[in-house]
């Protein structure tokens, strides 16, 4: 009765004090206040059982604010290329507002493909208004879990293979979300490398794998992006799920990279209350749940880290201190996006972000192969353009799970080629069926397998040249969430369609649509290849310009395409390497993924990381350096002329490689470390001047749990693709 009495004294006196504090303009409110002072006296206002209200779901997309207190809840929405439609309060059904049809920008792995950081803010910028007009903020998004196996469902929402390709391309994309108030969520933190199994797989991999591979794009999102926001994965590492993982979250992510944000769960990625509070989470969002009553079963008060906290709050078990750093984490948080002194108040849907849409989606397109020069293919050229295949006119911005889009407008490629070559010069068949789009689309088993095949021949038989549009489709293990391809080959039946086009006409070109490698049985028999990724909105016209000329391409592959799938390295070490034995998982291949891989095994692949055609040709000059010995220290000057040597003006993404010949421990046969992308007028020539770090050049010790540059040579290249080093230039670390 006496504590009963107590704490209501302290509760009244608490208010008193507070109603005369808050006629003085309370901190908290504002704007001239620093956010750490907002923050603080915030939460001196705020009893327990209100900031355990912060630390939760109150909605399917929203967590608590301080209602008494006038602190706002948190708005999120996906995802990675464009604001998700609304969803309802409390399922995955959208809302169906018609407010909400966004701009769909091309998938990250385009955007990576530029390997253009000034495009990445561009973009950042764009979407980042477009959830600030739609009151979000948080944007469930970029992604940049490494691209380890082509058959990842989710691959087509990162950034490839690369750790530093990744960690260039993120920094600008966060910064530009967040100058609009809106946090950034970078996902999945970590090694959601694959959808099999994704709820519990139980990661195991080496230190340096981890700090060398799979960590660096989410530090850099961290200390250089400093992103507000970060989600954790489904996934376990070393036995402890990554949403309440002590190593991630308090050692590495909150420890040594001191990130102040918040970390979030993918949904339902909480399981256990003393887990969740002691290993590093702070809002649990989640997925079963009826949050209209906490009576039905996992309400939202009845989450991990809602009315159990609490209970383990107030038996001590957990210090109240745990509670006041997810708190104060979350209110910054608030203080830094909805309550932000003069919030800009965004846009949605209009030229700009068209036009940034469309210029992501022209600079990420990679040309493969260009036999003959058979693009570009000026208008006028042929009589007759055969465009085949499904993708031509399937919409590419709908499906895939959470980053799936409701679009303001999506000009397909079929709509891009009649625009641009006019109608009477397009002759479209759709060759093959796969399965059903969300929009009322005839569904394929009404349709004859044989006539299309049939009629797609017929077609390339009269045309002058073939154009097929093939690839995957964001279907349910065709690049999609929650599942991962079942096979590398193309599906629907493509390769058969392909080669029997080739029997009737030999001018054909094969323009993919997808967001993964996969197997080209006929890649020697067609003249013309074309990696064109989830384009978005604008992806019609962008194919359209790449085509007929009017853009040059400079795309390069943010990952490498296997010949065929055994020789990609997850794969060369039986099922626990991938997927695993459904309980664990071993990243046997270590720190040589991807083209570190290929390199160091002496596998060709098919096409190479940071491989892409031109419509031009440039030559390059001998790599040279600044100076011939380094201190730990310092920082390399690199520098090489680059000529333009063909006819068009174009851009070239030029590569700088590093490697350590005589290292103490195994390293790859060479490692990006530096790259820019040139734009040169025909004949032009600049020289190129880049810097790396020499700290940059270290491996991750397992001995010392650091980072340890030898004494001793290391050789630096430029080169236009992984496969294709130009020249070389040894330097000496003291
Ligand atoms: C999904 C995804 C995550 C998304 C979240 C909300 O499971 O893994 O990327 O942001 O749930 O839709």
């Amino acid at each position: 009765m006496k504590k009963l009495k107590t704490t209501l004294l302290c509760l009244i006196a608490g208010t008193v004090l507070q109603t005369s504090a808050q006629n003085m303009n309370p901190i908290y409110l504002d704007n001239n206040q620093p956010v750490e002072k907002r923050v603080e006296d915030a939460l001196s206002r705020m009893p327990m059982e209100e900031k355990v209200e912060l630390c939760h779901a109150q909605s399917k997309f929203s967590s608590h604010g301080v209602p008494r207190l006038g602190i706002p809840e948190i708005w999120m929405s996906d995802g990675p290329h464009g604001v998700r439609e609304e969803i309802l309060w409390d399922s995955w059904s959208a809302a169906g507002w018609t407010n909400d049809s966004c701009t769909a920008y091309p998938a990250l792995t385009c955007l990576a493909a530029t390997f253009n950081p000034e495009l990445s803010h561009a973009y950042g910028v764009a979407i980042g208004e477009e959830a600030r007009y739609r009151r979000k903020d948080i944007l469930l998004g970029p992604g940049v879990n490494i691209y380890r196996t082509p058959m990842n469902g989710r691959n087509f929402e990162y950034m490839g293979e690369d750790p530093y390709l990744a960690s260039q391309m993120v920094v600008p994309y966060i910064q530009g979300v967040q100058q609009n108030g809106v946090s950034a969520c970078v996902k999945h933190f970590a090694l959601n490398n694959q959808e099999e199994w994704r709820g519990h797989i139980n990661v195991n991999l080496s230190d340096r794998a981890l700090h060398e591979i799979y960590l660096p794009a989410f530090k850099a999102a961290v200390e250089e992006g400093h992103v507000w926001s970060i989600m954790g994965s489904y996934n376990q590492l070393r036995g402890e799920h990554c949403c309440h993982n002590d190593l991630l979250l308090n050692k590495i992510l909150k420890g040594n990279w001191k990130f102040d944000g918040v970390v979030v769960t993918d949904w339902g990625g909480a399981h256990d209350t003393k887990q969740a509070a002691l290993n590093g989470l702070d809002i649990e969002m989640g997925s079963y749940t009826n949050g209209l009553s906490s009576k039905a079963k996992f309400g939202y008060e009845d989450y991990y880290l809602a009315k159990p906290f609490l209970a383990l709050l107030k038996t001590g078990e957990v210090p109240v201190s745990v509670l006041n750093d997810k708190a104060s984490r979350i209110l910054r948080l608030i203080f830094r996006t909805a309550m932000m002194p003069n919030r800009p108040y965004g846009r949605f849907v209009c030229p700009d972000h068209s036009s940034t849409a469309l210029k992501v989606a022209e600079e990420g397109i990679v040309l493969l192969k260009n036999d003959r020069q058979f693009f570009p293919v000026p208008t006028g050229k042929y009589q007759k353009i055969a465009v085949i295949g499904e993708n031509a006119t399937r919409s590419v911005t709908e499906g895939g799970g959470s980053s799936t889009l409701k679009v303001k407008y999506e000009v397909s490629p079929l709509e891009g080629l009649v625009a641009r070559y006019g109608k009477e010069h397009i002759v479209y068949s759709m060759g093959y069926a796969s399965g059903p789009s969300l929009y009322d689309r005839e569904e394929p088993s009404k349709m004859n397998t044989d006539s299309l095949f049939n009629a797609a021949v017929e077609t390339a038989k009269n045309a002058d040249v073939v154009c097929f549009i093939g690839g995957l489709n964001k279907n349910h293990f065709q690049d999609a969430e929650g599942g991962d391809r079942k096979s590398y080959g193309l599906p629907f039946g493509q390769d058969k369609l392909i080669e029997a086009i080739l029997k009737v006409n030999k001018n054909v070109a094969v323009i993919l649509i997808s967001g993964n490698a996969v197997a080209m049985p006929w890649v020697k028999d067609v003249p013309a290849i074309v990696q064109a990724w989830y384009l978005g909105s604008e992806g019609g016209n962008a194919i359209a310009n790449v085509l007929c000329g009017e853009t040059n391409p400079s795309g390069k592959l943010p990952f490498s395409f296997p010949v065929k799938l055994e020789d990609n390295a997850a794969h060369s070490f039986g099922k626990l390497s991938y997927p695993g034995d459904s309980i664990n998982e071993y990243y046997k291949e270590d720190i040589l993924v991807g083209y570190r891989w290929f390199d160091t095994k002496k596998i060709k692949p098919q096409f190479a990381f940071g491989y892409g055609l031109s419509y031009t040709t440039f030559e390059y000059g001998k790599i040279a350096t600044d100076k011939k010995t380094y201190s730990p220290d310092e920082a390399i000057r690199v520098s090489f002329t680059l000529k333009n040597t063909g006819k068009v003006d174009g851009a070239e993404a030029v590569q700088v490689y590093t490697s350590q010949p005589k290292a103490s421990v195994m390293r790859p046969e060479k490692e990006l470390k530096a790259f820019k992308k040139v734009f040169l007028k025909a004949g032009e020539t600049q020289t190129v001047e880049m810097e790396i770090k020499v700290k940059d050049l270290a491996f991750y010790n397992e001995a010392t749990q650091s980072w340890t540059v030898e004494p001793g040579e290391f050789v630096l290249c430029n080169a236009s693709s992984s496969a294709d080093v130009k020249s070389k230039v040894a330097i000496q670390v003291q």
